[in-house]
């Protein structure tokens, strides 16, 4: 575990956008979401929508976790249920106490500051203080992993505004991680099916 200023490529977030997923607490209640991490111009930055659960978590808490997952089961899960806390281990650093991943990689803990509020969203920077890198891993792209990610956001789009435009490019991805994806990929692809009522 390290806790001088975290160097981000170490833990596997680099420069653009990183989809992670955030895990925050309210009154030791543990969340998890998938949430992009920007980093760009020597910035770390979160952008939150208004309505989810992390959003009021880090308003109130000013701190977040973006735990690197290799896992497409938990982004699906994560985004349409509550993981249950056999998912999750309870750091204690430094008079915190904060929940992680047991699946993680790598985690990278932030206290947020500068924080913005619009209308529609919270954009906050994000400080690194403690990470911590579980395991390595070596894989080839693969586009039926990254098929589910864009099969989920759009089904978070979907979801919102039941347009079918929406629907058919979530069919696409679909297809996409039926013809590239390992087992994981294709029972992540059923189980959003299964959330969205399909
Ligand atoms: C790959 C991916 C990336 C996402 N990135 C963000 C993001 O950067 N900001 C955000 O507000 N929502 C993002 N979302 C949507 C949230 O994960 C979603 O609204 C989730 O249901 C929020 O859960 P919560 O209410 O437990 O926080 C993303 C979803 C996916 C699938």
């Amino acid at each position: 575990m390290e806790s001088e200023k975290p160097d981000l490529d170490y833990f596997g977030i680099f420069s653009g956008i990183s989809e992670t997923i955030v895990t925050t607490t309210k009154v030791s209640l543990p969340n998890a979401a998938p949430i992009g991490i920007i980093r760009k111009d020597n910035k770390v930055l979160v952008r939150l929508f208004k309505g989810s659960q992390t959003y009021e978590n880090v308003y109130e808490g000013n701190f977040l976790v973006a735990n690197v997952v290799n896992n497409p089961l938990i982004f699906v899960r994560s985004t349409f249920s509550d993981l249950d806390t056999s998912y999750f281990d309870v750091i204690s650093l430094e008079d915190r106490e904060f929940p992680v991943l047991n699946d993680a990689l790598s985690w990278v803990a932030f206290e947020c500051s500068s924080t913005k509020i619009t209308s529609e969203a919270l954009v906050a920077e994000l400080n690194p203080i403690f990470a911590c890198l579980n395991r390595c891993v070596v894989s080839a792209p693969n586009r039926g992993f990254n098929a589910v990610l864009e099969a989920t956001v759009h089904a978070t789009r979907y979801r919102l505004t039941g347009d079918d435009e929406y629907l058919k490019l979530i069919q696409m991805y679909a297809r996409l991680a039926v013809k590239c994806g390992n087992e994981r990929d294709k029972l992540a692809m059923e189980m959003l099916y299964d959330f969205l009522g399909l």
